[in-house]
């Protein structure tokens, strides 16, 4: 299995354009701190991948990925579709610079979908320019390409556009299983942790390579940054550190576990930070943009 990460930034990215914090200006000030919306692509067959997550970055992050690049035709793309993780703009807003496609399959579990078509309308409003091929990830391993993906369900999160629609399934915030079948490999992505679930903990324990939501290291950081007045948790993301943190239970793990989708508040953003050698010391890592994992 070969994936790229195209980006490790929560929403906003890092600088964010109307952010003057400590780490949005070190980003502007240090072009290497730069990290665009958190995204992978994955390689389900020679010369075919997927997007994992569209951002508002997608045109750049393609950009910058060779294997992403068109030809050897004019329009044509190695780019087939889109596996979505949940209905957060910062993963979904990608997908309308997906218009110029001549097809494009987005793969999403159901209440995604409900949310994509019918509060962003995007069926209506991207139909007249691509076919977009709309399908439904479950839990049930789905084929694509030599490989298969599935969806765990991690929790009720929903965009704040969608508030008050759908039911409370843990179908709207999931992680994905990517599983190779021929290498015995399996990969887990799970940009956004709201609660660490007994199905997200079994999902992990099988993983050879877990990716989870690093956006804020500490419960406190989005307060102590008073852009907020709820703590991490309380935004929908489990925080690193801490009692409640994730970290613990990913140095646990036999995987390699990366933290991507960090806030520009996250001390993780400026390379020399102590954070770092703390993340080492629970055997843990940072992913960073154009990184190539392997498995
Ligand atoms: C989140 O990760 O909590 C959301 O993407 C926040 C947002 O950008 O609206
Ligand atoms: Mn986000
Ligand atoms: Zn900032």
């Amino acid at each position: 299995m070969l994936l790229r990460v195209l980006g490790t930034a929560a929403g906003g990215g890092l600088p964010q354009w109307n952010c003057a914090c400590p780490g949005c200006a070190g980003a502007r000030a240090h072009p290497r701190r730069r990290r665009r919306h958190a995204s992978l692509a994955l390689r389900t067959e020679a010369g075919r991948w997927y997007l994992v997550n569209a951002t508002p970055d997608l045109g750049d992050q393609i950009e910058d990925c060779p294997e992403l690049h068109p030809g050897p035709g004019p329009r044509h793309t190695p780019v087939a579709g889109v596996l979505l993780t949940d209905a957060e703009l910062d993963h979904t807003l990608g997908l309308a610079r997906l218009r110029e496609a001549r097809s494009v399959e987005v793969l999403a579990t159901a209440p995604v979908l409900t949310a994509l078509l019918d509060r962003l309308n995007l069926g209506e409003v991207l139909g007249p320019y691509t076919g977009i091929e709309w399908g439904e990830l479950t839990t049930l391993p789905r084929p694509l390409g030599e490989l298969t993906v599935s969806a765990v369900p991690v929790s009720a999160k929903r965009p704040r556009y969608a508030a008050g629609t759908g039911t409370d399934e843990p179908m709207w915030s999931v992680a994905l299983r990517l599983h190779d079948p021929a290498a015995r490999k399996t990969l887990l992505y799970a940009p956004a942790l709201a609660v660490w679930s007994e199905e997200f903990q079994e999902a992990c324990e099988g993983a050879d390579c877990v990716l989870v939501d690093g956006t804020f290291w500490d419960d406190d950081e989005p307060l102590r940054a008073g852009f907020s007045t709820r703590t991490a948790t309380g935004m929908g993301h489990l925080p690193i550190a801490g009692p409640g943190g994730t970290a613990h239970r990913l140095s646990a793990l036999r995987a390699r576990c990366l933290y991507t989708h960090l806030n520009n508040t996250n001390p993780l953003g400026d390379p020399g930070a102590a954070e770092h050698e703390q993340l080492a010391a629970w055997g843990l890592e940072t992913a960073t943009d154009r990184m190539v994992i392997e498995l």
